[in-house]
């Protein structure tokens, strides 16, 4: 049996500061320490993001290695976030990776943060594994283990639907992605967050609109669906109408968005999930591919979810929905990446810098 490899991936890019160790492909830690700071303000503030993402960085590398119960001299390669992302929240894991390889003297692998969303269908934990004994669990030893885990096989479809980024990326590998549709403008997760913050509601919307969508009437009031063209989205143009629509009935009605919260939520909610699964179901058709996959925080939401789902019974897709920690931003999906990587010799120099803005 070959010699196990160890990988520390780190994650920075936005408001979560992530550390997880992997052994191959199974996920040993995993530690998130969210930035509660940016509630107070309706949004992510960037420079926050950077202090929080400083203060917080040894503190959850720590605990990752802690949970995973193996030391610093064990790990093979340091896997982290380059990019897209906030400049200055990137710059702290991206230093914090380079200083931490060249002490160990181990190499560094750059990942696409938008590829790990797609790669956290290649994570295997302990749930995925039935072991033999509880000391194999324990180590994730793989070779007496029995795994229940199904991957989507290539070539697959990703809807990668986050709070920066809305992308119909088909899969050939684990390292051969490509973008066929992309948001023009606003991301389905800014989509929720903007409606929200429209509404009245705290910042991250997206989760809460989901909760209130499940007591109202999703055919409440209807909102239009930008027409685009090929396999592209754009959001923008919703905003814009739940404004105005806001705006005209709170004229009348005062209490408008109390009293019918719920019922714009889930108006909203499924406008945007039709969009989704419709331009996904495009691409399906066209790729003759019916290997469906979704990933990013978004692809938390219930409804979209469910909609998958529903897409299965009807079209017979092969869907994978990933499991609610690796929707939202996670360091184990950085680390997953990392391994891929790793087998293919992919390394970064010391010299490599964040992107705010990164291509693949
Ligand atoms: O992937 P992610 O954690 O960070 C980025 O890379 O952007 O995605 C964050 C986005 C936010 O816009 C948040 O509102 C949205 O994901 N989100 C949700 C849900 N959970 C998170 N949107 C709808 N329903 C949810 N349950
Ligand atoms: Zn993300």
């Amino acid at each position: 049996m070959s010699k196990p490899v160890y990988i520390l991936g780190i994650e920075s890019s936005c408001d979560e500061t992530a550390a997880s160790v992997f052994r191959d492909d199974c996920m040993l830690s995993n530690i998130i320490a969210s930035q509660d700071v940016h509630k107070l303000y309706g949004g992510v503030v960037p420079e926050l993001a950077s202090r929080a993402h400083q203060q917080k960085i040894i503190l959850v590398v720590d605990a990752a290695f802690k949970k995973a119960n193996i030391s610093k001299d064990q790990l093979n390669a340091i896997a982290f976030t380059r990019g897209p992302g906030l400049i200055g929240a990137l710059l702290v894991g991206v230093s914090f990776a380079k200083s931490m390889a060249l002490a160990l003297d181990i190499p560094l692998i750059e990942v696409n943060h938008m590829q790990g969303h797609v790669l956290a269908h290649f994570i295997r934990t302990n749930d995925d594994l039935r072991f033999t004994n509880a000391a194999d669990a324990e180590h994730n030893r793989k070779s007496e283990i029995v795994d229940r885990k199904s991957f989507p096989s290539f070539p697959f479809l990703c809807l990668t639907v986050s709070g920066g980024h809305t992308q119909i990326v088909l899969v050939k590998d684990h390292l051969d992605m490509h973008i066929i549709g992309e948001t023009l403008d606003d991301a389905a997760g800014e989509a929720f967050d903007k409606g929200a913050k429209i509404m009245g509601l705290p910042y991250p919307g997206g989760p809460l609109i989901d909760k209130l969508a499940k007591l109202g009437n999703p055919k409440a009031f209807k909102f239009p669906q930008a027409s685009v063209d090929g396999l592209n989205f754009s959001f923008s143009g919703l905003k814009t109408s739940l404004l105005y629509f806001i705006r005209d009935h709170v004229k009348n009605d005062p209490d408008f968005i109390e009293k019918r919260k719920n019922d714009i939520c889930a108006s909203l909610q499924s406008t945007i999930i039709e969009t989704l699964i419709y331009k996904l179901k495009q691409a399906s058709v066209q790729l003759n591919i019916n290997d469906i996959a979704i990933a990013g925080g978004v692809s938390a939401n219930s409804g979209l979810r469910d909609a998958l789902m529903a897409m299965k019974e009807k079209e017979g897709w092969n869907v994978f929905i990933p499991a609610f920690e690796f929707c939202t931003d996670n360091a184990a999906m950085i680390a997953i990446a990392g391994y891929y990587k790793f087998l293919k010799k992919d390394f970064a120099p010391q010299s490599i810098t964040p992107l705010a803005r990164m291509e693949f």
